[in-house]
């Protein structure tokens, strides 16, 4: 499987999901304003990935402040070793709410931004008060930063691989799981949330059918989940979004593996638009709907669903495909990339920290925080 994200040579390296599955080319990032883009233009997508990128993102803002860079304008902005720690703290907060601004819903994003930027800031602080230089002081946090972004990409796979055996354990043998959108290994640091649950279970023998919808408009489920399960040898079978109700109307599926982008403390989730849809197929044929994400997902300062910002990306994405019209000449098109499931149609949110059963409210904090 090729990796969706790689440090390589002090360039952050993107597989460019726009043109999977047919071309497999990379995108090239030197500046953190390039991973901003290619995070908003879905170079990399899927909420902890887009968090890693985040992540090292603000690293290489920290190496741009060392070496004077480019202010978040875009104009020349000299913040070398003259700049003072303010300056610098400043470039930084700005740099980091540019990266942040890339894509509003998952909140991993957000959560791995602010993480990388701490540290960068505490060692920049630590380092200045102990006498050095602010060259040196800079030094030293990029290569902290570096070191946190690493980090969060290598707990992910650990996360992932803890989400899939939790999850594993909820899926009945001979069961055929439907899943939408891609919460895979392109999506993470690896593995992958419901694609973990899908391989661990498949792995155990458990699975006789994994069914993908292929999640318009952008094609997750079609040229990135039936990519990366046909890729491990995992059988897969595409569906139009649509098709889902019919399926489970006739007894076709055992139970629906979703990840999420942005999780509230009743539990309440935010993920590709279709989800909604889904669990509410799910509840009213009595098959369990269950969501599978790392601790980075949930967003401790919300309560419920009515404050998770929902991305609305171009209407162009509805109207053409591959340039091709999909509609007539000036039809408009509502484009929401995210819907929002309540927590009471859920049936288990499975984390590496273990499975948040309902009452979902009353459960989550004891397992998140566990
Ligand atoms: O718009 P995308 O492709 O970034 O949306 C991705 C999803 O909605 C995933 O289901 C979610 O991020 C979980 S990925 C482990």
């Amino acid at each position: 499987m090729i990796p969706a994200i790689e440090w390589e040579d002090g360039r952050l390296v993107l597989l460019d999901q726009r043109y999977l599955p047919g071309r497999i080319e990379f995108v090239r990032c030197r500046d953190f304003r390039e991973i901003a883009g290619a995070i908003k233009d879905m170079v990399v997508r899927g909420a902890p990935a887009i968090g890693i990128a985040g992540g090292y993102a603000v690293a290489v803002a920290v190496r741009e402040c060392r070496d004077g860079a480019r202010g978040t304008d875009g104009k020349d902005r000299p913040l070398a070793i003259e700049a003072d720690l303010e300056k610098c703290a400043a470039f930084l907060k700005e740099a980091a709410d540019h990266i942040s601004a890339a894509r509003p819903t998952a909140v991993n994003l957000m959560w791995a931004v602010d993480r990388v930027l701490e540290k960068a800031l505490s060692v920049l602080r630590d380092i200045l008060r102990a006498g050095s230089g602010l060259e040196t002081a800079l030094a030293e946090a990029y290569t902290s930063a570096l070191e946190e972004a690493r980090a969060i990409e290598r707990e992910d796979l650990e996360m992932n691989k803890r989400i899939g055996a939790n999850g594993a354990r909820l899926i009945r043998p001979g069961s055929r799981v439907l899943t939408h959108c891609n919460a895979g290994a392109l999506a993470t640091g690896g593995y992958g949330t419901a694609l973990g649950v899908i391989r661990k279970a498949w792995e155990e023998k458990k699975i006789s059918m994994v069914y993908a919808c292929e999640t318009r408009p952008y094609l997750q489920g079609a040229r990135l989940t039936a990519w990366e399960l046909t890729q491990d040898g995992i059988d897969v079978t595409l569906l139009v979004d649509s098709a889902a109700g019919y399926l489970m109307s006739k007894g076709m599926v055992d139970c629906v593996v979703v990840g999420a982008d942005r999780i509230a403390l009743n539990g309440d989730v935010a993920n590709k638009i279709g989800t909604y849809t889904l669990a509410c197929l799910a509840g009213i044929h009595d098959i369990p709907f269950y969501v599978a994400a790392p601790t980075s997902t949930f967003d401790p300062t919300i309560s419920d669903m009515s404050a998770i910002p929902v991305e609305e990306r171009s209407p162009e994405e509805v109207l053409h495909f591959r340039g091709a019209p999909t509609g007539p000449e000036g039809v408009k098109a509502v484009n929401p990339s995210f819907d929002l499931t309540p927590h009471k149609l859920i049936s288990a949110i499975i984390t590496e920290k273990g499975v948040i059963e309902p009452p979902i409210p009353e459960n989550l904090p004891r397992v998140i925080k566990g």
